[in-house]
């Protein structure tokens, strides 16, 4: 049987579009830095490609900063805002990307607080559990716009608002950040209808090459750097910028965002339906309600069997899938994500993440079924 890649959610593969990208820039090599004809022309596409992300997070390309990653991008939000501020109380969820989490936690060692706010049992927040959290030192907001192990997709625009609202009242703003590296294959990532003052984005999940993110911050949202160096990037992440990651980046965001809606009602289809196949064999169970979650994530347990010994299993079968829980030294650890949901700990121990995306077929999915039969 051929391969079957089912673990988008960790890395897509490139998309035509980005292959394309990369071999029309492969030559040009000069740093966008330097003043001359080489460096110039390095600087156009750095800057094209700056423009193209702008244009369709509807922001201007200056509100645009190319990191290494998008857990670059997360700390340099978080971080930054903090470290600028100097002090204060910072709100975010229990189930963000370790990119923020850990972030949030460093902070803490400085001195900062920090609220971690948990969902309901369906892996939601709502914009009013956040406003409840709201003090009069709180500094930021982070709250992703879709779950990485869930995909449960948050009320980023509702939680927007309210900040917004809120910040009427106050002297100093909070500001709202939102990792929105699951959400880029099918949501709108118009920065000013979501209400955002920073967004994160990731190119290896748009099917664009790894190593490289960005940052939106709002014009007049001032961070501290966390990179100091040449001062490239409005002197806000030092490092010449990365140019071919940059161009295949917008390439990979373009065909991403230009494809959206009928990617997002084709794979909802093709998500139920795998959820009804998948809940009619022995002991399994979906962790997540579909009609709020992005459509290319399926997230089971499967009673009886481990993390580890499914993707083991299923992989020897050629299909790629995710754990949702890591292996911590001599034993599973079970996703924190899934435990903040208050599942019993052997839903956590048994989760599996399937998830798909731009080259996915139909059959891929039914021939998945098909193996977790045997399997289960
Ligand atoms: C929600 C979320 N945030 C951040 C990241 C980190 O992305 P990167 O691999 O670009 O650092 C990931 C990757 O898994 C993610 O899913």
């Amino acid at each position: 049987m051929k391969p079957i890649y089912l673990d988008y959610a960790a890395s897509a593969p490139l998309r035509p579009e980005v292959k394309q990208a990369i071999n029309r820039v492969a030559k040009i090599f000069g740093n966008p830095n330097s003043s001359h004809t080489s460096g110039r022309e390095a600087l156009n596409l750095a800057d094209a490609a700056r423009r193209q992300v702008a244009e369709m997070l509807n922001c201007q390309p200056s509100e645009i900063i190319f990191t290494g990653s998008a857990t670059e991008a997360d700390n340099l939000a978080i971080k930054g805002v903090a470290l600028n501020r100097g002090r204060g109380h910072i709100i975010t969820t229990a189930i963000e990307h370790k990119a923020v989490l850990e972030s949030c936690r460093w902070l803490e060692t400085q001195g900062f607080t920090v609220s971690y706010i948990k969902p309901g049992r369906e892996g939601l927040i709502s914009a009013a559990k956040i406003g409840a959290a709201i003090r009069p030192d709180t500094i930021l907001v982070s709250v992703m716009y879709a779950n990485n192990e869930i995909g449960t997709i948050q009320p980023i625009r509702a939680i927007g608002k309210l900040i917004e609202t809120l910040n009427r009242e106050r002297t100093h703003p909070i500001l709202f950040h939102t990792d929105a590296v699951q959400a880029g294959n099918y949501l709108n990532l118009d920065t000013k209808y979501l209400h955002v003052d920073l967004l994160t984005l990731s190119g290896h999940k748009l099917g664009g090459p790894k190593g490289i993110g960005c940052l939106f911050a709002r014009g007049g949202v001032t961070i501290a750097p966390q990179m100091h160096g040449g001062g490239q990037e409005r002197g806000l992440r030092s490092g010449t910028v990365n140019v071919t990651g940059a161009v295949s980046m917008a390439a990979a965001l373009a065909a991403a965002q230009k494809n959206k809606a009928k990617m997002y009602s084709r794979h909802h289809e093709w998500q139920r339906d795998l959820a009804n196949h998948l809940q009619q064999l022995p002991g399994v169970e979906i962790n997540h309600p579909l009609d709020a979650s992005l459509p290319n994530i399926v997230n089971v347990s499967v009673r009886g069997h481990t993390s580890d010994t499914l993707v083991i299993g299923l992989d020897r079968m050629g299909i790629a899938v995710s754990a949702a829980s890591a292996c911590a030294a001599g034993g599973i650890e079970p996703s924190y994500v899934l435990q903040a949901l208050h599942l019993p700990q052997t839903r956590a121990t048994s989760s599996l993440r399937i998830s798909w995306g731009w080259q996915t077929k139909k059959s891929d999915l039914t021939a998945l079924v098909k193996v977790m039969k045997k399997l289960v």
